[in-house]
């Protein structure tokens, strides 16, 4: 029914995203913006009379999400409140104050609006109590109260909690995944360059890019995966023609014989820069790479292939899927792409050079440089114009770190200038740049290895892997494993442990890469987690009951207050997902389940007994929910669980 009085579902969303979601700090993230959709689609389905919403879920909602089903709630009550206000949107927040689990902030807001309109109310308390006494009845809401200047505070009914965990453990977590209002988003991540070091810069980007795109499919997107690698340039001449200066049968020449790519990159500048004949006969070799001669175009792809193979080594070992399209698969499209910006006035000449200038920023930025040539800026854009034209994406998302902000910030604005994208950052299709802090060694210096060398990947996850294979060996329960166990173990243990060590700190931040602490047991490291994880699920091994069983036959009672605080934090789950989505921050979803972890240990666990007591259905039912949500959490991070330790 409800169905019915939906806007368009695209372009105009009805969730509003923060503009640099990367500036913000999560907390600082308004819960205004992620509650617009519900009042609105609220609108015209409600009438003046309190009503029980409970019967309104529509497919659309999602199930699990406490501050939409609240905001629903209140927003029935602000129309009965103030029926003549018709733009007011509920403001809700979980609190973990005393007075309740989640707040209604609209009060104070409301009141400075109507002051002076003659209404009832005398001041923000007054216009509390209303909307509380105008909330509709609930099976949501236990009870709530008026604090302060007019919040109201609900406390959530811990049936409702546990019939909802209930309802997840028999129809599966994907009902508490995300409702995003766009279809198709683009993740352009990891993208290192050919034949050039793919370094920790491009690590973070792929292990940030994954979980964004992981979080988005769990929210039913669809995510072109996409590794933009660099491909094209003028340093392919050079490489060419030292291919064939190094390799006289060049055209079976494998990775093993040329070594490594880097060190035969650096050779062949060093070739470049210092024989002007060598220089001379590289810059052909562009020119004929570009005007498509075969022979050029078969040693590009080889040199291409043999750092592929290097790249899908670190992908594999990561989990990590991506559909390259390079740099040079937007090159047919390009001119097209810059005649278009020509005619609409957006390209002007400048020092021989084709610019676009930028309102505020004081270099411009060149789609053509003086040579005639294409550059980084150019295919870019020819890219964006492919994802929106093409691939129909709706939200194109780029993962770099920082130092790329400004040259994003530029295309972007160059689109819209061109009127591809909407001038509002709220509508779609529209695009984001997600940029990263740089990783640190222990001197808080750029990460390198020892002799100063840049660190190779592949070496860095050995490395992981066989030290917490190591630390695993000293522990008892190791000698019952076989050895392919202990090897899948580890390697969860410790590429689990690279990534969350990267995932857990807000993005924008630098951190600093260090094996001893990522990898320690205690403290909030992917390590404690897993083993964490690992207990719960010897726990309900333990009890020797079929737990599968249960999930149709038991029923799940939050009595002690430790059980419902576990309860509650597991049903936050859908609103964590849906916030580390909407804002692009994977460190949400990591707090999350470090403090689920911390609440089934030290609360629930330390002061409920489970097995052989009276409420053991309940309890193991609640360690199965547990278990269940952090192997979703696991997942979304890209890092494997582990079921014994
Ligand atoms: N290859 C670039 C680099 O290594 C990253 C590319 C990012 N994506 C893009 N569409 N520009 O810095």
């Amino acid at each position: 029914m409800l169905a019915l009085f939906l806007p368009p579902a695209s372009p105009s969303p009805f969730l509003s995203f923060n503009r640099f979601p990367h500036i913000s700090s999560p907390s600082s993230i308004p819960t205004t913006d992620l509650l617009r959709a519900a009042s609105r689609r609220l609108v015209s389905a409600t009438t003046k009379t309190p009503q029980s919403v409970s019967t309104m879920a529509t497919e659309e909602d999602n199930v699990g999400n406490i501050k939409r089903q609240l905001a629903k709630i209140f927003d029935v009550s602000l129309r009965t409140t103030v029926p003549d206000e018709t733009d007011v949107e509920p403001l809700v927040a979980a609190c973990a104050g005393k007075f309740g689990d989640y707040q209604c902030n609209n009060a104070m807001g409301l009141w400075s609006k109507i002051k002076g309109k003659g209404t009832q109310f005398r001041g923000p308390p007054s216009v509390g109590q209303a909307i509380m006494k105008n909330l509709p009845p609930s099976e949501i809401i236990e009870s709530s109260s008026v604090a302060g200047p007019g919040f109201v505070n609900v406390v959530i009914s811990k049936n409702w909690i546990a019939k909802s965990i209930q309802n997840m453990l028999i129809d599966g977590i994907e009902t508490w995944s995300p409702r995003l209002p766009f279809k198709r988003a683009v993740v352009d991540f990891s993208s290192p360059n050919i034949a050039k070091e793919m370094h920790v810069g491009h690590l973070r980007s792929t292990i940030i890019g994954d979980t964004l795109a992981r979080m988005l499919e769990f929210s039913n997107v669809d995510v072109l995966r996409r590794n933009h690698v660099g491909d094209w340039g003028t340093q392919f001449g050079m490489l060419i023609e030292f291919l064939f200066e190094k390799f006289p049968n060049w055209e079976e020449v494998t990775e093993t014989a040329i070594g490594d790519l880097q060190t035969f990159y650096k050779a062949s500048k060093q070739r470049f820069d210092s024989d002007p004949v060598f220089k001379e006969k590289a810059q052909q070799a562009v020119v004929l790479l570009q005007g498509g001669e075969p022979k050029y175009r078969k040693a590009w792809a080889q040199i291409c292939e043999i750092s592929r193979s290097e790249f899908n080594r670190v992908y594999e070992r990561l989990g990590v899927q991506l559909e390259e399209k390079g740099e040079s698969f937007y090159n047919p499209y390009i001119p097209n792409v810059i005649k278009e910006l020509t005619d609409k006035g957006l390209v002007e000449e400048s020092q021989g050079a084709r610019v676009i200038f930028i309102d505020g920023i004081n270099i411009p930025l060149i789609v053509v440089k003086s040579d005639g040539g294409f550059n980084y800026a150019s295919t870019d854009l020819a890219a964006i114009w492919y994802r929106l034209n093409e691939e129909k994406a709706e939200w194109i998302i780029y993962v770099t770190d920082v130092g790329q902000q400004q040259h994003f910030d530029m295309v972007f604005r160059a689109c819209k200038r061109a009127g591809w994208l909407p001038l509002e950052d709220n509508k779609y299709p529209k695009t984001t740049h997600v940029g990263f802090g740089l990783v640190l060694g222990e001197d808080g210096k750029r990460f390198r290895t020892r002799n100063t060398e840049v660190v190779r990947l592949v070496d860095l996850l050995d490395e992981a892997k066989n030290r917490s294979k190591a630390a695993l060996i000293e522990r008892e329960k190791a000698a019952e494993w076989t050895e392919a166990e202990l090897e899948q173990i580890a390697e969860a243990v410790g590429y689990g442990a690279v990534k969350y060590a990267d995932l857990k700190n807000n993005r924008l931040t630098n951190y600093t890469f260090n094996f001893d602490q990522m990898l320690n047991d205690k403290g909030n490291t992917a390590v404690y987690l897993l083993y964490a994880h690992a207990r719960i699920c010897s726990i309900i091994r333990k009890s020797g009951k079929n737990i599968e069983e249960l999930k149709k036959t038991g029923t799940i009672v939050l009595e002690h207050e430790d059980e419902r605080v576990l309860g509650l934090h597991l049903l936050q789950f859908a609103e964590v997902v849906e916030e580390a989505c909407t804002n692009l921050l994977p460190n949400v979803l990591c707090e999350y389940l470090y403090n689920l972890s911390e609440i089934f240990t030290k609360k629930f666990y330390s002061n409920c007994q489970v097995v052989g007591s009276a409420q053991e259905t309940s309890r193991l039912l609640l360690c199965e929910a547990t278990g269940t949500v952090m192997r979703k959490c696991f997942h979304l991070l890209g890092i494997v669980p582990v079921y014994k330790i």
